[in-house]
């Protein structure tokens, strides 16, 4: 029996998408850090408690896991202030950056020390166990990073201070994994699209078919291929080209042409998928149309995507339909349907809801790690047997 909280991450190279628990809370955070030299940063300090923890993240880590022990950084909105922030490279290893690990402790500490975990702190130290669900890209995968990823995790207490932060300033977290699963991501959106908290398949139609799930994110695209209810590593297809990019030129366009400089790339993301006044901005007090800036732009993405799309059919000609997931999906939408209607009248797919877009992840390793724990906790197991469980590796 394992009494450690659930928690489901995504560690997207846009963002971190992060559910915990009974479902009761969940975290986005910008997938963001910039490393602090000196203890004692230049923040405000004077009228911290009236600040949110979230955009103010400022922590210590200690951890074997990291290559870098005991650094200070900055998570999150909070570094995206700083000029010397870092995104992560879209060439990287997700499960070789210290990144990576820096936004998961971060996001199990915050949860940690919010909610419940700050009353149960002994001279400010909270100990928290978790049971673990989380991915990493199919590419990785196939090259057996998934192992090592996740004994490292396991193997070690992981700890994060609090330094600057509002609230929580000096509390510190112990983190524990009982249990740790990384699963491919294109598998875990299948699993997302096909059943329900309970792992049980509420769509019958879908689950024999070979599809297709095109994942277009922040920084990368990858294209899953699904068969016999798995995932054909083979066939899999990760591209280094997602939509921040694109998002960015549109922010600096729309600069250059009307002298308004828009805070983020969610702002670009906002004129271009809200429901009233779509692709129009304020210029002086007057509503202007940037519609040419972000169609020509956007056009050209969705093209290259299309391409993506039409490449990876050819080389499964069996597939029944294609799903369109992830943020990007959500932007380009529009045009990716209106090439498809043009060009190859594929069967393809896109979800209303951009939320359901963008969680797709967190909330399918979330039914993922939930059915596991469910499972392995209701027979009772020696401790012994339950070691050689605990190493059978991920789940795939
Ligand atoms: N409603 C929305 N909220 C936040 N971001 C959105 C939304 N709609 C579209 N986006 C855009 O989608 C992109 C992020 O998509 P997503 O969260 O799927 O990426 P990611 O999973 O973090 O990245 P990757 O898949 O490359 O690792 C961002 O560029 C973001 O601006
Ligand atoms: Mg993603």
């Amino acid at each position: 029996m394992t009494h450690a909280r659930i928690a489901a991450i995504d560690v997207g190279n846009d963002a971190l998408k992060a559910n915990f628990g009974k479902l009761e809370s969940s975290l986005y955070i910008p997938n963001v850090v910039a490393r602090d030299l000196e203890d004692r940063p230049v923040i405000g300090i004077e009228d911290l408690d009236d600040k949110n923890p979230l955009d103010n993240l400022h922590i210590r880590v200690h951890s074997p896991a990291l290559r870098e022990n005991n650094a200070i950084y900055r998570v999150g909105n909070l570094a995206t202030k700083t000029t010397n922030s870092t995104e992560l490279d879209p060439g990287s290893y997700k499960s070789e950056e210290d990144q990576t690990l820096i936004m998961l402790f971060a996001s199990l500490a915050l949860d940690a020390v919010s909610g419940k975990g700050a009353q149960s702190a002994k001279n400010n130290v909270v100990e928290a166990n978790y049971n673990l669900g989380t991915g990493l890209p199919l590419r990785e995968v196939k090259e057996g990073k998934d192992v090592g990823y996740r004994s490292q995790l396991l193997g070690s207490v992981h700890q994060v201070e609090f330094l600057v932060t509002p609230k929580y300033q000096g509390m510190k977290v112990n983190l524990k994994f009982d249990e740790v699963k990384v699963y491919p991501e294109g598998f875990a959106a299948y699993v997302n699209l096909v059943m329900d908290n309970d792992l049980h398949i509420i769509n019958k139609e879908l689950v024999d078919k070979q599809i297709l799930i095109q994942d277009i994110g922040g920084l990368s695209t990858d294209i899953a291929v699904i068969r016999n209810r798995n995932v054909d590593d083979d066939k899999a297809q990760g591209f280094n080209l997602g939509v921040s990019e694109s998002l960015e030129m549109i922010r600096d366009e729309i600069l250059t042409k009307h002298g308004v400089e828009l805070d983020s790339r969610r702002d670009v993301v906002d004129i271009i998928t809200r429901k009233n006044d779509r692709h129009h901005i304020m210029v002086r007090g007057s509503r202007t149309s940037v519609h040419d800036i972000t169609d020509r732009i956007l056009l050209e993405l969705a093209k290259k995507q299309y391409r993506y799309l039409r490449n990876v059919w050819q080389k499964n000609s069996q597939t029944e339909i294609c799903y369109f997931v992830g943020g990007g999906s959500a932007v380009l939408k529009e045009y990716i349907k209106m090439l498809n209607n043009k060009l190859d009248g594929f069967n393809i797919e896109f979800f209303e809801d951009e939320e359901e877009s963008i969680w797709m992840m967190a909330n399918a390793y979330y039914k993922l790690i939930s059915d596991y724990i469910r499972k392995t906790s209701k027979k009772p197991v020696e401790p012994a047997n339950k070691k050689v469980e605990q190493q059978s590796g991920s789940s795939k």
